[in-house]
């Protein structure tokens, strides 16, 4: 059958009416792509992530040094999407079993849902909301013993930081919030009404190594910012003489070294790595992909320590990064640095 002879699986609808020629409002797009694979397709080959997706980075470099192989017991420690998960899952298959864990009580249900509906059962794909720092509570309570491969995909998901009403964004007006777990913990804007200015400055320079901390804190700290924009004025405001680049760099260091805060991230990263080799099986390979300077220190130190005491018989000598067609391809890879380890026997 021809292309025109087929007939139109998918029902006419109205397209909705935008100021521009596409949609700009969050809502809009996420209605746009939910029923439109054309859309899909053309965002991402204009380098863009479609709304409501992640796109996984280093697909091929991870399944390298994990080398998932049939039958295999993996645990991908932050699930976002399942992009990751899916490629794994389809190497470890039949006999394998993925246990996806994420923070995020909002967008945990909708991947499960996805890989449910595209056929990993409960029995493959065990999925739990937790803190990876919990990870080995979580093996203990399901009685998994430890796995064959561990990956860490570090910071936040694409679909966390296009929905506004996150917090997380830079670009797009919403509440001051960026918890990855809204049920927990403060927001940004609890945050930064109740912190001092010294803490501030130090939380500054510690997490996102911003040179203007000691300007910007005594003009943040303590104050009352309901949104994300409104923060990203008063940034700017305070450093009048920056340049567009500069000024947009440093709201950016501001928002991750919250964001860090926020969610308590270095933490749970340092609990994760101290736990990493007594999750892993003898001979077990676990992958960490990171995606700024304080998240790549804390996996390299935890893994030359680690190999120093023996626990590791191998870590990777140098970073790897994605390929340039990669970063060419999908932008929000380009800052991603991938470093693994062998458990010894
Ligand atoms: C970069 S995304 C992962 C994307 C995923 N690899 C994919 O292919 O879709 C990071 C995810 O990790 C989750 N996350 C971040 N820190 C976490 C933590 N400490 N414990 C559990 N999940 C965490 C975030 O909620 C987010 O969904």
């Amino acid at each position: 059958m021809t292309d025109s002879a087929a007939p139109n699986p998918i029902p006419h609808q109205r397209r909705k009416r935008y100021a521009g020629k596409n949609p700009r409002r969050f809502e809009d797009k996420y209605k746009e792509l939910s029923r439109d694979p054309e859309t899909i397709a053309k965002v991402i080959a204009s380098g863009k992530t479609p709304v409501g997706t992640h796109r996984p980075i280093m697909v091929a470099e991870i399944l390298k040094v994990l080398s998932p192989r049939p039958g295999d017991f993996a645990a991908d420690c932050t699930l976002g999407y399942g992009g990751h998960a899916q490629e794994i899952l389809a190497k470890i298959l039949p006999g394998g079993r993925l246990l996806g864990l994420d923070t995020d009580p909002v967008e945990l249900p909708k991947t499960e849902a996805r890989l449910r509906a595209i056929g990993f059962d409960e029995k493959v794909f065990p999925a739990h909301r937790t803190n990876f720092a919990s990870l080995p509570q979580v093996l203990a309570a399901k009685n998994l013993a430890g796995a064959d491969l561990i990956l860490a995909d570090l910071g936040v998901s694409s679909m966390q930081i296009d929905d506004p009403a996150r917090g997380f964004s830079v670009k797009h007006n919403g509440p001051l919030d960026m918890r990855m777990n809204p049920q927990r913990s403060q927001s940004a804007a609890a945050l930064l009404q109740k912190i001092k200015p010294a803490a501030l400055a130090e939380m500054l320079v510690d997490f996102s190594d911003e040179p203007n901390a000691t300007t910007l804190a005594p003009l943040l700290a303590g104050k009352s910012f309901a949104t994300t924009l409104e923060l990203a004025a008063a940034v700017r405001a305070a450093l009048p003489r920056l340049g567009k680049e500069d000024s947009d760099l440093t709201v950016r260091r501001v928002f991750q070294a919250l964001r860090i805060a926020v969610n308590d991230e270095f933490s749970a990263l340092e609990t994760f790595l101290r736990n990493l080799p007594a999750c892993l099986k003898p001979g077990g390979r676990a992958a960490i992909l990171t995606f700024h300077s304080g998240e790549d220190r804390r996996v390299k130190k935890a893994f030359d320590d680690g190999f120093n005491l023996g626990s590791y018989s191998e870590i990777s000598r140098e970073v790897l990064q994605p390929t340039s067609e990669e970063q060419h391809s999908n932008p929000r890879s380009a800052p991603a640095k991938l470093r693994w380890a062998r458990r010894a026997n």
